[in-house]
């Protein structure tokens, strides 16, 4: 079956900017407190519900991935470039990471514990989130923890505004309705932080942080 263009498109964007990517672009968590104490919180819930695998979905070059792992969680790297997967297997030889797409995950349903989606759904067309947090839900076991983060807008009369992100074509996200996606997809919402942009922002986007959870039945 062939795949949406926008997932090839994503894949080609980033295998050609990777190096320069790891290079220029930090880390979503190490100069953040705000990203470091809702996976702090993600860590604890994840570890108190006694579940084992972390997925880090599009984990670029692994530095998530690897906060994660120093949280105490058993987790692995997803991204849909082999660019990233490369510079991510060479900064943190020894974690694992694997190539695919969130919206189709090589793993069984309930089987994880927590995911993790820092900056990697502002890459998927607004109309194709349902689907990517349905997948998200099957592949949770129950009690498991997703931790949402992207750039945001408390605006809430449209889900998505579209911007010239610098690698592909990416979406500011309502923070308000990825909560109400997320409850439609069966997950009630445990906590949510926006983080106002810094005062040099280039684009003064909010930067949204949901942590939400699948009911235990
Ligand atoms: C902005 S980077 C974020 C990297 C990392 N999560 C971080 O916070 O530093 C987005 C990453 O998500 C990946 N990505 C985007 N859409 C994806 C999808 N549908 N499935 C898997 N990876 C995806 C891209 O290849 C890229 O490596």
């Amino acid at each position: 079956m062939s795949e949406p263009e926008f997932i090839s498109t994503t894949r080609s964007s980033y295998d050609a900017v990777a190096e320069e990517y790891a290079e220029v672009v930090g880390d979503a968590v190490r100069g953040n407190p705000f990203a470091r104490a809702m996976m702090g919180a993600f860590a604890e819930l994840v570890k108190e519900a006694g579940a084992s695998r972390v997925a880090d979905l599009g984990c670029g070059p692994g530095r998530v991935t690897a906060h994660l792992h120093g949280l105490g969680l058993d987790v692995f790297g997803v991204d849909l470039s082999s660019e990233m997967l490369a510079i991510a297997r060479r900064e943190q030889p020894g974690l694992r990471f694997e190539q695919g797409s969130m919206a189709a995950l090589d793993v069984e349903d309930g089987s994880l514990g927590g995911l993790v989606s820092s900056y990697s759904i502002i890459h998927t067309p607004p109309e194709e989130l349902p689907a990517v947090f349905a997948e998200f839900h099957r592949v949770l076991a129950p009690g498991g923890c997703v931790l949402l983060l992207f750039f945001a807008d408390t605006d809430s009369s449209q889900l998505a505004w579209p911007f010239d992100h610098k690698v592909t074509l990416a979406y500011r996200l309502s923070v308000d309705r990825v909560g109400e996606l997320l409850r439609k997809a069966g997950f009630a919402e445990v906590a949510r932080l926006i983080e106002q942009p810094p005062a040099d922002s280039e684009r003064g986007f909010e930067f949204g942080h949901v942590l939400v959870r699948k009911p235990v039945e």
